[in-house]
C-alpha cells in the first residue's frame, strides 16, 4: 500500500485503501489499546499519510497541490473517526468501571457467622478484669516447666505424691534445675515472677495446667487455672479472706457468702479450700441442682505463702508476708452455667459453645 505514494493515481489508490481498511478495524476495536494501535497504523509517524506527506516533495509542482489537499482530506477524516471512537471507547470503559464498582442491594448475600471467644477464655477475662479491678496486674508463664518452679520452688519435697509420673507429665528426667515438665498448676508463675522481680506484688497469673488425669466428668488431662499471688508488708490471712470474698461476690453475685475449710498445699502455711454460697438457691435448697443440696460450692486453693517458698526466690520472710491463691477456670465455668461434664468445654460442638455469645 505504502509502495510509490509519490504517483499521484497510486497516491489517491492507496489513501482510499487505507480509509476503508481504517473504518473496518476502527469498528472492531474494543478497547482504548486496540484503539491507538489502529491510530498509530492510520496517521502515526510512519503512517501511509506520514509517508506520503513526506513524499509531497518529489512530485511535480502542480500534482502537488492537488496531492496534498487530498492527503489532508483523508488525514481529518480519519482523525475524526478515531476521536469519535476514542470518546466512545472511553465512555464504555468508565459506564464498566462504574458497574463493576456498584453494589447491588437487592443481592442475597451470605453472611458468614462471626466467631465469639470459647467460654474458658471468656471466665478468664472476666475473673482477671476483677483482680485488675483490685489493683492486680497480669502475668504469664511457660506451659511446659522446670521442675524447680513447678515443685522445689514451691516447697514441695522430692517424694510428694504429686511428683510420680502418674501425676506429672514430664518432657525429660533430671536434676530439678532441668528436669522438663508440662506445669502441673499455674503456681510455678508466683516463683518466677518472685524471683525477678521485689515485692510488693500483686499479680494473677491465668493458664493451661496439665496432669497425667484420665479423661471423666470432671477432669482433662489439660485446663485452666488462674493464679494470684500478694505480697507485702503486715498482709494477713483476713486479707485473703477479704480478698477472694470481694471476688466472689463481683462474681456470683452480690450476695454469695464464703467460708474457709482448713486444707494442705506444700507452699502455702496455713493452707485452705474456700466454698462460695450457692448462688442457685443461696444455700437453702435440698434439690437445687447446682449445690446438689449442700448449699456450698467448692471454689479454689489458697492460703499463705510459706517462708520456705520466700527463702527460695530470695525474699525475706521476716520482712514480707503474703498470700497466694489457685482456681479452676473450668470449674468456675461449670459452677457458673451449670455444666454437667468437663468435656463439653473441648467437644467443640458449636451448639453448645453458642450458648455463650459472650
Ligand atoms: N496450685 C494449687 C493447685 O493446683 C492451688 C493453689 C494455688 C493453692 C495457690 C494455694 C495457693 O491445686
Amino acid at each position: 500500500m505504502t509502495s510509490n505514494l509519490t504517483d499521484p493515481m497510486n497516491l489517491n489508490e492507496s489513501l482510499e485503501q487505507l480509509r476503508s481498511e481504517t473504518l473496518e478495524k476502527l469498528e472492531k476495536t474494543r478497547s482504548l489499546d486496540e484503539l491507538e494501535a489502529v491510530e498509530a497504523d492510520a496517521i502515526g509517524r510512519e503512517s501511509p499519510i506520514a509517508l506520503a506527506r513526506r513524499g509531497l516533495g518529489k512530485m511535480a509542482p502542480e500534482e502537488r497541490r492537488e496531492a496534498g489537499r487530498f492527503i489532508n482530506e483523508v488525514a481529518k477524516e480519519l482523525e475524526a473517526l478515531i476521536g469519535a471512537r476514542k470518546e466512545l471507547l472511553r465512555l464504555e470503559a468508565r459506564e464498566a468501571a462504574i458497574l463493576a464498582e456498584a453494589i447491588d442491594v437487592t443481592v442475597d448475600h451470605t453472611v458468614l457467622p462471626k466467631g465469639r471467644l470459647h467460654v474458658i477464655q471468656q471466665v478468664m477475662d472476666e475473673v482477671c478484669d476483677i483482680f485488675v479491678g483490685l489493683g492486680y496486674h497480669i502475668e504469664e508463664g511457660p506451659e511446659a516447666e522446670l521442675a524447680w518452679y513447678n515443685f522445689d520452688a514451691l516447697n514441695t519435697p522430692p517424694d510428694h505424691p504429686g511428683r510420680l509420673e502418674s501425676d506429672t507429665m514430664y518432657l525429660d528426667y533430671g536434676k530439678p534445675e532441668d528436669e522438663m515438665l508440662m506445669r502441673a498448676h499455674t503456681s510455678p508463675i508466683q516463683a518466677r515472677y518472685m524471683e525477678k522481680n521485689d515485692p510488693p506484688v500483686y499479680i494473677v497469673a491465668p493458664g493451661r495446667a496439665y496432669r497425667n488425669d484420665t479423661i471423666d466428668a470432671s477432669h482433662l488431662p489439660v485446663f485452666h487455672q488462674i493464679e494470684g499471688l500478694a505480697v507485702d508488708e503486715h498482709i494477713q490471712f483476713s486479707d485473703l479472706k477479704g480478698t477472694l470474698a470481694e471476688f466472689a461476690r463481683q462474681f456470683f453475685g452480690s450476695k454469695t457468702e464464703v467460708r474457709m475449710r482448713p486444707h494442705y498445699f506444700p507452699f502455702t502455711e496455713p493452707s485452705a479450700e474456700l466454698d462460695v454460697s450457692c448462688f442457685n438457691c443461696d444455700g437453702g435448697e435440698s434439690t437445687c441442682r447446682v449445690c446438689k443440696g449442700v448449699g456450698w460450692l467448692e471454689m479454689l486453693g489458697c492460703g499463705m505463702v510459706d517462708p520456705n517458698v520466700f527463702e527460695a526466690v530470695g525474699y525475706d520472710p521476716e520482712k514480707v508476708t503474703g498470700f497466694a491463691f489457685g482456681m479452676g477456670v473450668e470449674r468456675l465455668a461449670m459452677v457458673r452455667h451449670g455444666i454437667d461434664s468437663i468435656r463439653h468445654f473441648v467437644d467443640n460442638d458449636v451448639r453448645f459453645l453458642n450458648q455463650f455469645p459472650g
